[in-house]
Parts: structure tokens; C-alpha cells; sequence
């Protein structure tokens, strides 16, 4: 009895998603939101002693807990569970540091584009600084790309139980409802987010930023997790996103989200017209206060 009943749940949960999404994406995401709620889950029940800060990476601003890897350990066995062959990029895998993160995803990228084989990029737990503070404000970030670009992205905020999630071509949503960006006419009622990154280089820069653009905002949020300010920049909390320096793991699956959510994600200093997960410095927003904002911060000499 039990066991057909189990059978017809997963008939059901099988053919659920594939109405109205064709199947390969459909099962994608399925994967992606998946696995985002069992690191989710991990993050919500961890005790203190697990927020411990088990080792700091690059500095003592670069955090990692023992629930990190445990996280990205189950993320992955996920996504291995459905697709065995697929690649996956997780930020616990990689030495700290940029030039280690940027030739760690360029060494996937061209095993995927040679094996044809999707690659999955995750990041167990974003924000982990929040985490480890209990500012509830982290999220899971699981995306997959197929020939360089991201397909199916899913963050997912377990305090507030808030999914998003993107599929290419299709939209974005939030906890399945279709989310948008709300374009704000004049940067002077436009909020707008930003990094306060650990590096010494991009703190100097963002600091320099900060000083440009506030007084002609009208405010200036930094939330510490940079998978759900791009979540927030999609459902139009925010109006733009700035960061100077971040991994592919931060940006795949929001930066998705945010052009699916009919907004735009690009490079700071060059006006990519289309969003590269190799990109580090990145832009995102509604539309519109996006082109002002780089103004700004050309001004200020961050470019
Ligand atoms: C979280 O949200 C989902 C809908 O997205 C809902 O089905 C679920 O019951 C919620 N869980 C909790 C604990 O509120």
C-alpha cells in the first residue's frame, strides 16, 4: 500500500513540472531547487556550535563553518543522484582567492564545452558572514550551464522560505508566482545594493563608491549575500546591485534570475550586453538606474 503509494507521488512529482516547461529544463530545476532545499534545511537546523568558524580563507573576513562543505557535500550528491556524468563547481572545492576561483571555473568550463556535459555551479551556503552571525540573511545558489551559459538557477532563503528560481527563456519566480524588476524613473528613488567585500582592493574601491553615490540615491543597502540581493533586484526590492569583485558561484543562478526577471546583469567596467559568468565585477538592475549608477562610479574613479 505504502509502496504504491510512494510510486504514484513520484509519477506525479515527475510529470508535475514537465506541463509547462519542456522536459530537459523542467528536470533541471527540479534538481536545482532540490538540492537548494536540503542545504537550506542544513543551514536552518544547525546549532551554534556548528556556525563555529571552522577555518578563515583568505583573511579573517573570509569565513568557512563545518556546515559549509556539509552542504555543498549534500548539493552535490543531489544533483549526482539524477545526473551521475554532470559537472559540478563548488566554492568549497576551490582554493580562496580570485585567481584560484577564476581558473577553477574556466578549467570547468572547458571540460564541460569538451565532454558536452552540463556543469552545475554552487554555492552551499552565500552569505556565510550572516550565517555565522545569525543575521538571516544566506542563501543556497545552485545554477547549471550548458555551453557556457546558465540555464536553471535556484537561491533559495530558508529564513524566509522564499524561492527563487529561473529557467532560461522562461522567467523568474519567486516562490512560483512570475517575478519582475520595478524600474524606478530617477536614480534619486532608487535603492541601491552593494558589496562590502573582504579584499583589499575591492573594499578600497567599494568605499570609494559608496562616498560617490549616496548622495544621490536614495539609499544605500549592503546585505551581505550577494546570490539574494540579485534575488531581491528580480522581485524589485531593489533597484540595482553593485559588487566589485565576486566568484561565478555568487552571481550564476541570481544573475539569471535577474535577466529572466526582465532586468539586466553585467560587467562594471565594459558594457557587456550579456551576462558572463567569468565576469567579476558585476552590475545588476531594473533596467533603467543602472547606466546612472556606472556614471557614478566612473566619476568616482573606480574605472
Ligand atoms: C515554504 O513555502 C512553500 C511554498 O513555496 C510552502 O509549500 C511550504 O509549506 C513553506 N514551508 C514553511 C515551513 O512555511
Amino acid at each position: 500500500m505504502t509502496i504504491l503509494r510512494a510510486f504514484i507521488l513520484l509519477f506525479i512529482f515527475e510529470l508535475l513540472p514537465s506541463t509547462s516547461l519542456n522536459l530537459a529544463p523542467s528536470s533541471l530545476l527540479e534538481t536545482a531547487i532540490r538540492s537548494a532545499y536540503v542545504a537550506g534545511n542544513l543551514m536552518t537546523s544547525a546549532t551554534a556550535s556548528d556556525k563555529g568558524v571552522e577555518v578563515t580563507k583568505l583573511n579573517k573576513k573570509d569565513l568557512l563553518t563545518k556546515i559549509d562543505p556539509l552542504c555543498e557535500e549534500a548539493i552535490k550528491k543531489t544533483i549526482l543522484a539524477r545526473f551521475p556524468d554532470h559537472l559540478i563547481l563548488g566554492e568549497e572545492s576551490v582554493e580562496p582567492g580570485p585567481s584560484a576561483s577564476s581558473m577553477a571555473l574556466s578549467s570547468f568550463l572547458e571540460k564541460s564545452r569538451a565532454t558536452k556535459k552540463p556543469l552545475w555551479i554552487i554555492d552551499p551556503i552565500d552569505g556565510t558572514t550572516n550565517f555565522v552571525h545569525d543575521l538571516r540573511y544566506s542563501a543556497p545558489s545552485v545554477a547549471c550551464c550548458v555551453n557556457g551559459e546558465v540555464v536553471v538557477g535556484c537561491v533559495f532563503d530558508p529564513y524566509a522560505n522564499e524561492t527563487f528560481w529561473a529557467v532560461k527563456n522562461e522567467g523568474a519566480f519567486l516562490n512560483g508566482e512570475r517575478i519582475s524588476v520595478k524600474p524606478e524613473a530617477c536614480l534619486e528613488d532608487s535603492v541601491i545594493a552593494m558589496g562590502a567585500p573582504p579584499g583589499k582592493l575591492s573594499a578600497s574601491k567599494s568605499i570609494k563608491g559608496f562616498e560617490g553615490l549616496l548622495p544621490k540615491v536614495r539609499t544605500i543597502r549592503m546585505l551581505g549575500s550577494a546570490a539574494l540581493m540579485l534575488g531581491w533586484v528580480a522581485c524589485g526590492r531593489l533597484n540595482c546591485y553593485w559588487e566589485w569583485d565576486l566568484s561565478s558561484w555568487d552571481v550564476a543562478a541570481g544573475g539569471l534570475i535577474v535577466e529572466e526577471a526582465g532586468g539586466r546583469m553585467r560587467g562594471l567596467e565594459e558594457d557587456t550586453l550579456k551576462f558572463d559568468v567569468s565576469e567579476r565585477k558585476i552590475i545588476a538592475d531594473d533596467g533603467k538606474c543602472g547606466n546612472d549608477v556606472r556614471e557614478v562610479l566612473k566619476e568616482s574613479g573606480l574605472f
